[in-house]
């Protein structure tokens, strides 16, 4: 059995505008030291997709299907239970550091909090460990700095620190919510390194949430690539870098930022994310699709398995060698 094993997950919010289904049916498995990617625009369900595991939904969510970790369903533990997972086994690094960090509490005051409470650790005790932990994620003269406020750190610093919080119980599964999105691309490399030393150091499993295709690279093993709440395409990260079989993978990777002679171009997918309020009976992805046909706009395409490529699911009603053809720019 994986260490996590998420099963036909979905998220619904209630809204004046009636039901709004954020997250539909996803499902993936993680391995100890593994670490998956979820890709996606803005609004696409990625961060409703951790908070649902993680039991942070807004009030008016609710999240349905299972998400295992280690056997037990955190979608159905008690809060007192889940208090109990959170933060110690299974830990979050959220995008901006503010919202996880107390601004009015010291870096030492809230670390220690946490091993006090999961760890049963003395304050002295757990001093020494947080220093630890400061000195891990290469934060400079880490014992002077832990008397410092969050907002007395730079951004790169801070994010340091959210991380360095997260990782004080050694969790099994870090999930990281774009945590370099605000960084610049150095410091953005540094912490992708980081948590790649630390993931082979303890084995930690990692749920990596970026619109950053580089940063999946870098990291991933399993990527999800969500549209409109829906898995347009899962696979191995390879699979889905080398021989996408989806029209919206297709089009995220065109939209790499990519160094050319008179300098740096970015291509976009043309138009705008759905409303997830108002998707199209079909593909979610349809109205956008340079390659959809009268069909994708109403009969909605199931996730199905390529044969040809072990371990690749797809929804989308032209085939992957037609895919494959028509991103090469040929007629299928
Ligand atoms: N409390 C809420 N009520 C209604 N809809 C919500 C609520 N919270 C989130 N949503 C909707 O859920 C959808 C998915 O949101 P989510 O936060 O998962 O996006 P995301 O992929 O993380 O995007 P981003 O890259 O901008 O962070 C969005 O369309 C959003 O409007
Ligand atoms: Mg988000």
């Amino acid at each position: 059995m994986a260490l996590l094993e998420v099963s036909n997950l979905s998220v619904q919010f209630e809204t004046p505008d009636g039901t709004v289904t954020a997250v539909n049916g996803l499902s993936f498995e993680l391995e100890r030291g593994q670490t998956v990617g979820i890709v996606g625009e803005s609004g696409s369900g990625k961060s409703q997709t951790v908070l649902a595991m993680m039991g942070l939904l807004a009030s008016n969510g609710h999240a349905s299907g299972q998400a295992l970790f280690d056997g037990q369903d955190l979608l159905s533990l008690s809060p007192k239970a889940l208090n109990s997972i959170r933060g110690n086994r299974v830990a979050m690094i959220f995008q901006d550091p503010m919202t996880s960090l107390n601004p009015y509490l010291t870096v030492e005051r809230q670390m220690t909090e946490v091993l006090e409470l999961h760890k049963g650790m003395t304050r002295a005790q757990a001093r020494v460990r947080a220093v630890q932990a400061l000195d891990a994620v290469k934060i400079p003269e880490a014992a002077r700095r832990l008397g410092m406020y969050p907002h007395e750190f730079s951004g790169g610093m801070r994010q340091r620190v959210m991380i360095a919080m997260a990782l004080l119980c050694e969790p099994d599964v870090l999930i990281a919510d774009e945590p370099t999105t605000a960084l610049d691309v150095t410091v953005q490399a540094q912490i992708i390194a980081l948590l790649r030393e630390l993931q082979r150091e303890h084995g930690t499993a990692i749920v990596m949430i970026t619109h950053d295709l580089g940063v999946v690279a870098g990291l991933c093993d399993q990527v999800m690539v969500l549209y409109g709440g829906r898995v347009m395409e899962q696979g191995s990260a390879e699979s889905i870098f080398y021989q996408p079989t989806h029209p919206y993978t297709v089009g995220l990777l065109g939209a790499l930022p990519r160094i050319e002679q008179d300098g740096t171009t970015l291509l976009a997918i043309p138009g705008a994310p759905p409303n997830m309020a108002h998707l199209p009976p079909g593909c979610p992805f349809s109205e956008r699709c340079t390659w959809a046909e009268p069909r994708c706009g109403s009969e909605r395409p199931a996730l199905t398995a390529v044969p040809q490529q072990a371990g690749v699911l797809r929804a989308c009603h032209r085939s992957p060698n037609q895919i494959a053809l028509l991103a090469e720019g040929k007629t299928p």
